[in-house]
């Protein structure tokens, strides 16, 4: 399902698997509803290849999830984040943070980009990234990246 292995993940969160897949879009549904994200965010989405998911699981059911896909920014290789969703009922227990961690962890050297909100995002790292372009509307504030290097240029799928 995806290019290549997850490196790891922290104790509570698995690496999704394909079986996942339905699940994971109903999870996602109910936490954004329809009509949910960006439409640039989805368009990105769209043409880039996924390159790990993980997911949180009580008694097997999936109550979290996150996705990372492969892009690039100005040429340079990159992963974007999302979408991040826990179920209602599991909010507020850490579970998102483990789920982002999961992220970092599998990025390694590579930066993370997102399109989310800076009081949540910020708690691990993510700061504004104003010299991104991305290849339709998006508000700008909202625009994030982890990394070492400070991101310039188009972000586009890879
Ligand atoms: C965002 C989300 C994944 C966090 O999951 P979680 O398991 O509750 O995350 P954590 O337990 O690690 O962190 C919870 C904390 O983040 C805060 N938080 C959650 N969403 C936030 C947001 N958009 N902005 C600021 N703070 C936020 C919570 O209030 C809580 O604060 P507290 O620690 O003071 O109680 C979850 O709330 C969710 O699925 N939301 C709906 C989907 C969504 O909006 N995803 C993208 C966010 S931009």
């Amino acid at each position: 399902m995806f290019d290549a292995p997850a490196k790891s993940a922290p104790l509570r969160i698995e690496i999704e698997a394909s079986a996942d897949a339905a699940a994971v879009e109903a999870l996602v549904l109910a936490a954004f509803g329809p009509g949910r994200f960006a439409k640039t965010a989805e368009r990105l989405r769209e043409r880039a290849r996924l390159a790990a998911g993980f997911v949180a699981r009580e008694d097997g059911q999936v109550i979290g999830s996150v996705r990372l896909w492969a892009i690039t920014v100005g040429g340079e290789p990159a992963l974007f984040l999302g979408p991040i969703a826990v179920s209602a009922a599991s909010r507020r227990a850490g579970l998102g943070a483990d789920l982002v961690q999961a992220c970092v962890d599998h990025a390694g050297g590579e930066g993370i980009l997102l399109i989310g909100d800076l009081p949540y995002f910020g708690r691990f790292g993510f700061r504004p990234a104003p010299d991104l372009r991305l290849g339709g509307p998006v508000d700008q504030r909202r625009v994030l990246w982890r990394g070492e290097v400070e991101p310039s240029g188009l972000v586009q799928a890879a």
